[in-house]
């Protein structure tokens, strides 16, 4: 099952219409006359609203009456109410997708549009780092988002540091749990991870023709089982689950939260602002400070890591010299 959020079909209208009167009931006549469409096409709309989710209560004589949304990722519930002014305005939603980040692109090819979110409710091919599998089951959030960057090629590598600390945020604000950040951009708690991205870029003659980032959250999925799939896989560290946090929210509700920490952070990005974001990452830092040891293409770095440079570089400094890393996955030697 595919849905954007940005046709005009008979559907959302009905859905809309039944959102604007839900403290009545709206006969079947009603709805085909203001909406002018047959009471035949109104009946197949709400059983196919049923369907996703919503619950619509039927009465005879007296019609239908929306009293529950539904609890899925549907497109058009995350650009409903939304804050922002560009990312996330156009959404696309799959009940199962092999990866978002496939798909995003695909499109991120065909449209110049800023912002476009992709989402998921299952990958059967997810994606990770460094070429890894990412289990995304029924109950996580996993999405990519497609930006045209206006800032420089030089901000390219703070990117992925800027969206993790968005994500922190968004985590904050929504679910008033504090994360840590792990370099490069992994979210943790208690040095389990909770969230992970991955950032494809498309560059043409030194510039940035598009970002794709991918964002994987395990927000209410069972994080023994995947731990038990993950155990003996490379940079493994556990793996923890928002929902067994106390606060509960609604995922929509995060997205959206997510959305609008990662515009600001974007404008800051595109204002040149590097300071304030490496500043506010390394406050949730949980790298900064520690003894690490990271596999890079040039060999084994183990030392100190000291800060992350201007350009989302990690200083590391052992007894003979400073090096500075870009990529890779480093281990906690340290606690
Ligand atoms: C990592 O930490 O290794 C990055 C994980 C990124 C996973 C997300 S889920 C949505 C998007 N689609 C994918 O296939 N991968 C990213």
């Amino acid at each position: 099952m595919i849905y954007n959020s940005f046709e005009d079909t008979g559907l959302l209208r009905v859905l809309k219409f039944l959102k604007e009167h839900n403290t009545e009931y709206l006969s079947g006549q009603d709805l085909s006359d203001v909406l002018h469409i047959s009471r035949v096409a109104v009946w197949k709309h709400i059983k196919k609203i049923q369907a996703l989710g919503y619950t619509v209560e039927s009465k005879q004589k007296e019609g239908y009456k929306l009293t529950k949304k539904s609890d899925l990722l549907l497109p058009w519930e995350i650009t409903n109410e939304l804050d922002t002014k560009l990312l996330g305005q156009q959404a696309y939603y799959y009940d199962s997708v092999d990866s978002t980040q496939t798909e995003a692109l695909k499109i991120a090819n065909e449209s110049n549009k800023e912002g476009i979110i992709i989402i998921a409710e299952k990958q059967t091919g997810g994606k990770g780092r460094s070429g890894r599998k990412w289990i995304s089951p029924k109950g996580g959030i996993w999405f990519s988002i497609i930006l045209h960057p206006k800032f420089d090629i030089s901000n390219i590598t703070l990117f992925p540091i800027a969206s993790s600390l968005a994500l922190s945020n968004a985590i904050e604000k929504t679910c008033k749990i504090t994360t840590e950040l792990k370099w490069p951009n992994d979210l943790t708690i208690k040095g389990k991870k909770l969230a992970g991205m991955l950032v494809d870029a498309s560059l043409e003659s030194n510039k940035i023709e598009n970002l794709v980032l991918g964002v994987g959250i395990n927000f209410e999925v069972n994080s023994k089982e995947i731990e038990k799939v993950l155990k003996n896989t490379p940079n493994f560290y556990g793996v923890s689950s928002l929902s067994e946090q106390k606060n509960k929210i609604k995922p929509i509700q995060l997205i959206q939260s997510f959305l609008l920490e990662l515009e600001k952070i974007y404008e800051q990005l595109n204002n040149n602002q590097r300071k304030k974001i490496i500043l506010k990452w390394t406050e949730r830092s949980s790298t900064i400070g520690k003894k690490i040891e990271v596999e890079t293409h040039q060999g084994k770095v183990k030392g100190d890591a000291i800060k992350i440079d201007d350009d989302g570089g990690l200083v590391v400094k052992d007894e003979e010299k400073t090096s500075k890393i870009f990529a890779g996955d480093i281990i906690h030697l340290t606690k």
